[in-house]
């Protein structure tokens, strides 16, 4: 109902307001873009710009009448801005000072290296209020393995990230504080160990002679790493800070794994896992763009996996993720592109595998086909599916399933959207306690307190803890010094592979006899 509402840039919580309130959506896309268009050019010129909403008439015939006018220019209008944004990437730290820091940042809102000395802080305090009344509920846990956390997630449908970039206009994202809230109390390294959730995948590809469909195998293994990932667009993990290691040793599946936090301009996590049937190893990091109404993850970094009974080395990338909503609206995640696995001592066939966009028009979405090609370009194994679901190989008419996603635990919406398997990596039990470097990171306070429900006990640990890892970086910068990783080495095509030297210093000393880093 605004009547020639004039909305400059430094209104933009006017706006915001308007969204979330009075606006359909029709109305409420025009916004939005003007809204992004404000911000946008708050930081590339000191240009203005006015947005003015007529007032509709309130007799009934002629509000239809302006309907009808007005949809037209505001489909046009739609069209060329959603255009516009899909066309060119919006980076919100384009005008930074710090560009040369920002560009191998990778995690943008991980990144709180700097604190906002704006009212950040006022404006999350306040929708904090909310949300620890929620945090109190506690969830009654009773098993060997947890089934739940200690304590729902919080709501967080109330915390605005627009309230947080408007205090922050102009400042390099990545450098922006972003509520712990907006965090799940898990870090990337066990979301590198979520990959392993369906590693029978390779232990039956590791008893399957025939090649191609040992690639079946394969494939569907490299699938399953995003199945975890379906609901969970809500938050973001944990950053590790540097020297930060995390294990997960599973006899029941036969694999030890372990990862170590390498490097943090620009953060990248190294894990390590081996088994009887198979030795998985990867380097990690990301490269986002964040395009107003969504942001894109791009890894960069080459899965490994060797399958020692048949001399295998596959290699494959990853592809680009998407969390769309970013700012408004119900979060979701697609990935999109091409993955390619390559037997590095093979050529007998490779494999194809397509994650598909979605489109408005089509109902396809989280779809995947692929196939496995042997030397002279022949399709030898056609595959489909989807990758929060399940895979399927063979034909159209027959097909078998190579793989399906496990059932969702109960109450998983009150748990971050966790699988079973992610239920279990901060788990922390008594015998393997005691086994664990003091860097491990289910020591690590913030995303224990999170994981406990106390957001405001989070929220200052991780702040401590970020500054702690600043006071270490500037010891080694003013001593000349660079970090070494205990447990990977950067091997002649840099990337970061095992040192060998995790799993024995754990079983001999044990690492309870052995000195940590202090990183918390
Ligand atoms: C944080 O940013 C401000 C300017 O926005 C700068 O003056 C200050 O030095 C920065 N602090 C750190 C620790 O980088
Ligand atoms: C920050 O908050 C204080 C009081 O809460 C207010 O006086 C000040 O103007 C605010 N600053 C900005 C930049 O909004
Ligand atoms: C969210 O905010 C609205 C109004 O701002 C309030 O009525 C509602 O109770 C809040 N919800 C939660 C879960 O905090
Ligand atoms: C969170 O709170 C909002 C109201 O602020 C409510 O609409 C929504 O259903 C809540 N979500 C959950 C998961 O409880
Ligand atoms: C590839 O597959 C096609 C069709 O099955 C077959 O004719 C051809 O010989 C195969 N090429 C190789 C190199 O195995
Ligand atoms: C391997 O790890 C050990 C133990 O942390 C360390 O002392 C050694 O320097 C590392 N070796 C290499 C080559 O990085």
């Amino acid at each position: 109902s605004a009547s020639n509402l004039q909305i400059q840039t430094n209104l933009i919580g006017t706006v915001h307001a308007l969204i979330h309130s009075v606006l359909k959506p029709p109305e409420l896309r025009i916004c939005w873009f003007a809204l992004i268009y404000a911000v946008y050019s708050s930081f590339s010129s000191p240009l203005k710009v006015c947005v003015s909403f007529e007032q509709e008439n309130s007799g009934e015939e002629s509000r239809g009448l302006v309907h009808q006018v007005s949809n037209e220019s505001r489909l046009s209008i739609t069209d060329s801005l959603t255009e516009f944004f899909d066309a060119q990437e919006v980076l919100l730290s384009a005008s930074s000072s710090e560009n040369e820091i920002s560009d191998d940042d990778s995690y943008v809102s991980d990144i709180s290296d700097n604190i906002s000395e704006d009212n950040l802080s006022n404006d999350i305090e306040n929708e904090r209020q909310t949300l620890v009344a929620v945090g109190e509920i506690r969830m009654e846990c009773h098993s060997e393995r947890r089934t739940c956390l200690p304590a729902p997630c919080p709501n967080t449908s109330n915390i605005s990230l627009w309230n947080i970039l408007r205090n922050n206009i102009g400042k390099d994202l990545s450098k922006v504080a972003m509520p712990v809230e907006l965090n799940e109390p898990l870090n990337t390294l066990q979301r590198l160990c979520e990959e392993l959730e369906y590693s029978e995948l390779l232990d039956k590809a590791a008893h399957t002679p025939d090649p191609f469909e040992r690639m079946v195998y394969v494939a569907a293994f490299a699938v399953s790493a995003y199945a975890s990932s379906y609901y969970r667009a809500g938050s973001k993990p944990f950053n590790p800070v540097l020297g930060e290691t995390y294990e997960c040793i599973r006899e029941d599946k036969g694999f030890q794994y372990f990862s170590e936090q390498v490097s943090h301009h620009p953060p990248i996590s190294a894990c390590h896992a081996e088994s009887a049937n198979f030795v998985f190893w990867q380097d990690m990091r990301w490269k986002n763009k964040f395009w107003g109404k969504s942001m894109e993850i791009v890894p960069i970094g080459t899965t490994h996996v060797t399958l020692p009974a048949f001399r295998d080395h596959f290699v494959w990338n990853k592809v680009t993720s998407c969390i769309h909503n970013i700012l408004s609206g119900q979060r979701w995640i697609e990935h999109y592109g091409e993955i390619i696995i390559k037997n590095l001592n093979d050529d007998i066939c490779h494999c194809k595998l397509t994650f598909m966009k979605a489109k408005y028009w089509s109902p396809n979405v989280h779809e995947i086909e692929g196939s496995v090609i042997n030397k002279s370009g022949k399709v030898v194994h056609r595959f489909f599916g989807k990758w929060h679901e399940s895979l399927y190989y063979g034909t159209s008419s027959s097909p078998s399933c190579i793989w399906r996603a496990n059932p969702m635990p109960k109450d998983y919406e009150q748990c971050y959207g966790f699988t079973q398997f992610a239920l279990e990596l901060n788990e922390l039990d008594p015998q393997t306690r005691s086994l664990l470097p003091a860097t491990d990171t289910r020591f690590r306070p913030d995303q224990r307190l999170l994981e406990e429900g106390n957001t405001e006990g989070a929220e200052m640990q991780k702040q401590r803890i970020e500054q702690l890892q600043r006071e270490r970086r500037k010891v080694l910068e003013e001593n000349n010094l660079e970090h070494h990783p205990r447990f990977f080495r950067k091997s002649i095509d840099d990337s970061w592979v095992s040192n060998g030297t995790y799993l024995d210093l754990r079983k001999d000393p044990g690492f309870s006899r052995l000195d940590s880093p202090v990183l918390w």
